[in-house]
């Protein structure tokens, strides 16, 4: 272990490396608020430099850079708020280290880089560490391997862990390496604790190398980058934990400070009470964070970032109130933290008056809220002792926590004091239901945070669409150009901007019904709109510019991309006739639960308690071809909720609608409420084709069908292999299935051939094996593991064996066919020894997720995972020797 190498020394150590050693540009930290709208805050060190990793913007030379960044994970996907304080070593903010390369070194360089920062920079003792690579990064391995890492040090997992990215919706991403850090057996979990078995708090992620080759598009798309880049991510906080043999990160010297100040503002002492220390580590971690925001320009408010912040900073106080602090108090402790970090951050020193006034005002603001709780739940008090099993239910509960901002745990502790009690499995059951709200609403918080179009919004008012009318207008005003976040005049070819027109014909995504696609053009610009979206009624249309320029006030000729549009409506009214076809076919209990209407395939969900049989499927698919066949009109009329009602007009899910409502109608056979726009006979669609049927969650089914374009061109598609096939096996079309049967049935007698072939070769192998036996204390021990081996050979040969070496203990064990066999034969005179074959399997199962036991002279058992085998027949082999 190295001297203690404090957080500041380890920023500079690392900065230092790759700078002087590789050669990097050190790049200052980027703010905590992203550019990009997509994402709620910055996550990682790699964001600032995504135009980069996507070829948008030149990379300096060398392309390589060094950051110490920023990060705060709270709110949206990657939140880490609840786990904060509970944890040792969770939070909202942290610094991340970081080392980035755009099209220069790859594999080959950073991971021996790596190992010699870790082993001779920062000292870490090698029987510590354990790498971690993507399962099917071979070349990763080699080169760990390579650089001096033990194999049995080197694991491979899966996309849920050694797979990074995207940081939003979609990006640059990649497999990634990591290095751990065993604290120590002393930290097990559990006997079975390890790397592999548990993620427990023993093993500590250090660093992250992600190998960034590829781009993730918003359906989860990946395509391979047009360079192989590096983008590293080493959490400051843990590796000085690390460094400094302490196993909380808020035993740091970073956070030290912090958390005395609360210490000594609350009167009370760490580590003495762990709900206490819950508090403490609650308020150091919030403290820093909401420091930081505010030093980075974020003020509190009730939308997007300023709502998570509010939320962090509202955390901090609630647990100052369990700890007994009377607000405001948490002002008092930004000193310390603008102190702790001004030389790395000096916007905090330069922020400080303001992270302070902010903070108090908040705290004043949330008192006067607290102090309405209090009455309440006095009343609710007074309430509670009147009623016979004197509860304060969970709905009164989650009312103070929700409205007022009341901490569970002060209500519970008040109640006590007074005898009574609160239910809280109610109070639980309300707030579970809560967060699936919020989860709802956050697919439309990009929108939300983009306050700049409420602005455009609030100064020049509504789009006025009129795409039911038309798919073309000339003489639209451009009313604003917004690029890069910013409203600005103008902008020039090959800009990509945000476009609002005073009207437009082209649809935005709503209802289901994905955004349009056109040309914005006049004789001096050409713009291509790939999306339109909208905010309230604020028509956004996604555009780049390819030709010549434009200013605000110009006037344009705006048309919708018609061949699509076509596709679009076609797939809206397929959606209509899904759900008529459903409802004939399942009973009118079903109902639509979302809908995703593209021009290649429509996606509809719905409330349903069980999968669909083949018949149903096909029922369904049958009706709405035949009323496709049929040919019905579409027609729309517009009218008011109430008589929209009274025609039996069915409305979809929940939503809320203006005084007038669209009917849309397909003949007799449906007739919903729908703001989207639609065929003007059902001809235009063609054939209807339902591509699969799944469930979504508990309840929920999902449907999609694909109709016209999309269908013809999947039959096309499924016609084409199908010839292809029946080429390669020179066999008609229509004989192919008795042929693939044959040829099935084939293959199945040759793999059991196969299968009894290995096995005679691997007894052939087995036969002289007996003569690795060695004497011990045991009689003649042979511990042998023969892999392709079933478990009747491993049988047959323990016993042949016990006769060629008389006294004797025999463990024979394979891995084949995805499962391990053991056996163990134990003569009679040795198991007076103590040895047990029962005992010896059952040793051996265990370390390998199996069972197995039987009579201490024999035994057989199972087990799964080969991993801990040779390991576990060592471990078995020296004590019986
Ligand atoms: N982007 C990766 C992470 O955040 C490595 O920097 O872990």
């Amino acid at each position: 272990m190295s001297d203690k190498l404090t957080g500041n020394e380890l920023r500079k150590k690392y900065i230092d490396f790759f700078v002087k050693k590789h050669n990097h540009l050190q790049y200052k930290s980027s703010s905590l608020i992203p550019d990009n709208p997509t994402v709620l805050l910055t996550t990682a060190g790699m964001l600032q430099f995504v135009p980069m990793f996507l070829g948008y913007e030149e990379p300096p030379n060398p392309p390589r850079i060094a950051t110490v960044q920023k990060c705060a994970r709270a709110g949206g996907k990657d939140s880490d708020i609840e786990n904060v304080g509970r944890t040792p070593r969770h939070h909202t903010f942290f610094e991340m280290l970081g080392n980035f390369s755009f099209g220069d070194y790859f594999k080959e360089e950073i991971i021996p880089w790596a190992w010699d920062f870790v082993i001779n920079e920062i000292k870490l003792d090698v029987e510590r560490l354990w790498i971690t690579v993507f399962e099917t990064d071979d070349e990763a391995v080699e080169i760990w391997k390579k650089t001096g890492v033990r194999p049995e040090r080197i694991l491979k997992k899966g996309k849920k862990d050694n797979f990074w990215g995207p940081a939003g919706a979609s990006g640059p991403c990649g497999p990634c390496s990591e290095i751990h850090y065993d604290l120590g057996a002393e930290y097990a979990c559990c006997d079975n604790c390890g790397i592999d078995t548990c993620e427990c708090d023993r093993f500590v992620e250090i660093w992250n190398l992600v190998f960034t080759e590829l781009n993730q598009d918003e359906e989860g798309n990946l395509t391979p980058l047009a360079k192989k880049n590096v983008d590293t991510g080493m959490g400051l906080e843990r590796v000085t934990m690390v460094v400094n043999g302490v196993t909380s990160t808020f035993d740091t010297d970073l956070l030290q400070p912090i958390l005395k100040k609360v210490c000594e503002l609350s009167s009370k002492e760490y580590k003495k009470d762990p709900k206490t220390d819950i508090s403490i580590r609650i308020i150091t971690d919030h403290a820093r964070c909401v420091s930081f925001m505010i030093a980075d320009g974020l003020t509190p408010s009730n939308e997007g970032r300023g709502y998570v912040e509010r939320m962090i900073l509202r955390r901090a106080l609630r647990h100052g109130k369990i700890l007994g602090l009377e607000l405001p108090f948490l002002y008092k402790i930004v000193d310390t933290v603008v102190d702790s970090y001004k030389e790395t951050y000096p916007e905090l020193a330069r922020n400080r008056d303001k992270i302070i006034s902010v903070i108090k005002a908040e705290e004043e603001r949330f008192k006067q809220t607290l102090d309405k709780g209090e009455l309440l739940l006095s009343q609710l008090i007074e309430e509670a002792k009147q009623k016979k099993d004197k509860t304060i239910s969970g709905a009164d509960a989650f009312k103070l926590y929700d409205t007022f901002g009341f901490p569970m745990e002060l209500t519970l502790e008040t109640a006590l004091e007074q005898g009574l009690k609160v239910d809280e499995a109610g109070f639980k059951k309300e707030m579970d239901e809560q967060k699936e709200r919020a989860k709802a609403a956050h697919t439309k918080i990009s929108l939300t945070q983009n306050l700049i179009f409420v602005d455009i919004l609030k100064k020049y008012g509504e789009t006025d669409f009129k795409g039911y009318e038309t798919n073309r207008i000339e003489g639209a005003k451009v009313v604003a150009i917004v690029k890069d976040s910013v409203e600005t005049d103008g902008a020039v070819i090959g800009d990509e901007v945000d476009i609002i027109l005073d009207r437009t014909p082209l649809y935005a995504e709503s209802g289901g019904q994905t955004g349009d696609s056109g040309i914005i053009s006049n004789e001096n610009v050409k713009i291509e709109v790939v999306d339109t979206i909208k905010l309230d009624n604020l028509f956004i249309h996604k555009a780049k510019i390819t030709e010549g320029s434009i200013k605000t006030g110009d006037k344009v000729c705006a048309e919708v991309d018609n061949l699509l549009r076509k596709q679009i409506k076609a797939h809206h009214t397929l959606a209509h006739l899904l759900q008529a076809a459903l409802v004939r076919t399942l009973g009118s209990e079903v109902h639509q639960a979302g809908s995703q209407v593209d021009s290649f395939r429509t996606r509809f969900d719905f409330n349903f308690d069980r999968g669909l049989s083949e018949d149903e499927l096909a029922q369904i698919e049958d009706l709405m071809n035949e009323w496709i066949n049929l040919g019905f009109d579409c027609t729309t009329r517009i009218m008011s909720v109430e008589d929209a009602k009274k025609s039996g007009a069915t409305a979809l899910f929940d939503e809320k609608y203006a005084a007038d409502v669209r009917v849309v109608s397909v003949g007799d056979v449906s007739k919903e409420l729908c703001g989207g726009l639609h065929v003007e006979n059902i001809s235009e669609l063609k054939v209807a084709k339902i591509v699969s049927e799944s469930a979504i969650s508990a309840g929920v089914r999902r449907i999609e069908v694909i109709c016209a374009n999309s269908a013809l061109k999947l039959f096309k598609e499924n016609n084409a292999v199908l010839e292809q096939i029946a080429k390669t096996l020179k066999t008609p079309v229509v004989e192919l299935e008795g042929r693939l049967e044959k040829i099935l049935e084939d293959n199945k007698s040759l793999n059991k051939k196969i299968k009894d072939l290995q096995n005679q070769i691997a007894a052939g192998k087995m036969e002289t094996l007996y003569q690795n036996a060695t004497e011990g204390k045991s009689g003649r021990v042979l511990v042998e593991r023969i892999d392709g081996v079933s478990a009747d050979i491993l049988k047959n040969y323990a016993e042949k064996f016990a006769d060629k070496l008389g006294e004797s203990t025999i463990v024979l064990c394979s891995y084949s066919d995805d499962k391990i066999s053991i056996i163990a034969k134990v003569s009679d005179s040795i198991i007076a020894k103590g040895i047990n074959a029962g005992a010896i399997v059952n040793e051996i199962a265990q370390a390998c997720e199996g069972k197995g036991g039987g009579r201490p002279n024999f035994a057989q058992g199972g087990a799964k995972n080969p991993a801990n085998l040779d390991n576990a027949l060592k471990t078995l082999k020296d004590k019986l020797v």
